[in-house]
């Protein structure tokens, strides 16, 4: 009754913008990401009998209750699917700088989807599994799949057909994805109540739809072709549309800061020099910089020179999810 497992995060390149069922985390576009080798978080999972409730340990403490609370409502839904109402001591080790204002959601469900269901003795292929991890945050279906990964969001009401798939493996693309830290606040809207406000609000949420499924065509050509050119054009573009969302919803909102700019200013400029990077920036004020392994050291050196950056973590594709000897 008891198995560990180990997840990565992963980066949005066509972003994952609004539900359009909130119970059953079922998106409103079709998303598709890159799973990064540099974070990601171990959970062990035990069921037990002689338990009265759930525990969470994150990083050897004990979480906070709200966080607990919200792990217990995730292990819920396993109990409910294997028919078994055990409660289990959870102990994850997130490696994911969470002070820095990186998401850890990815990773967290998704670790905690395999390590609960195969400790709760379900056994479940990875699109059931993505499917599951779905249920702890929308990202994470993601996450069970390493290199390139497409989550459909599909048109089932039930969510039947709405999992993620992989699109091109770890080792076929060598790429750099350098994660550039300019704050470690953590962010005023929750991408939870961002997404909401915004599908409910905004005046370019049907634009953003229509072009969220044009830059996806795009994107997987560009993934294809292995055409660096156009995939950084896309995915760049597609991260700005997400953003201008945003700016249309009544209250209007933003993620970015002026230190953010400075990045995304920064990166323009080394285009305009001939080297090759581009920026994508998910619900926070922190950029992701890609870039081809030729041109990393002249990115990283230019992104040093920012005042407002803090710190650059250096990241490749990563694997998917992995099981651990407990
Ligand atoms: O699944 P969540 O709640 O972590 O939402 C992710 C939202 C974005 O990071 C902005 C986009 C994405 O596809 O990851």
């Amino acid at each position: 009754m008891r198995a560990k497992a180990r997840a990565h995060t992963n980066i949005a390149l066509i972003k994952y913008w609004g539900k359009r069922d909130e119970q059953l985390f079922l998106p409103t576009n079709s998303s598709l990401s890159m799973t990064l080798d540099h974070f990601y978080t171990d959970t062990t999972v035990t069921f037990d009998n002689d338990l009265k409730q759930d525990y969470f340990n994150l990083n050897n403490e004990q979480a906070s209750e709200e966080e607990t609370e919200k792990i217990s409502r995730f292990l819920d839904k396993v109990r409910d699917l294997a028919n078994d109402q055990r409660f289990a001591r959870v102990d994850s080790i997130n490696h994911v700088p969470t002070a820095a204002g990186f998401a850890s959601s990815a990773s967290g469900f998704a670790a905690l989807a395999a390590a609960a269901t195969k400790a709760i003795g379900l056994d479940l292929t990875k699109r059931e599994l993505s499917q599951v991890a779905r249920l702890g945050s929308g990202s994470a279906s993601r996450s069970i799949y390493g290199g390139f990964v497409e989550w459909q969001k599909g048109e089932r009401e039930d969510g039947s057909d709405c999992y993620a798939l992989p699109v091109l493996e770890q080792e076929d693309w060598d790429l750099n994805v350098l994660s550039v830290e300019v704050t470690t606040q953590s962010k005023k809207v929750l991408s939870r109540e961002g997404m909401k406000r915004t599908v409910d609000t905004s005046i370019f949420y049907d634009g953003w739809l229509k072009a969220a499924r044009e830059d996806m065509v795009t994107l997987k050509q560009a993934i294809t072709k292995r055409d660096f050119t156009l995939f950084g054009e896309t995915l760049e573009a597609n991260a700005l549309k997400m953003h201008a969302t945003t700016l249309g919803a009544n209250p209007p909102f933003m993620y970015w800061q002026s230190a953010t700019m400075r990045v995304m200013e920064a990166v323009q400029s080394l285009r305009e020099q001939g080297v090759e990077a581009y920026y994508t920036i998910d619900a926070g004020p922190n950029v992701k910089v890609v870039c081809q392994p030729q041109d990393k050291e002249k990115t990283i050196n230019a992104l040093n020179e920012i005042d407002v950056v803090n710190q650059i973590y250096t990241c490749q594709i990563g694997p998917g999810i992995r099981y651990l000897d407990v």
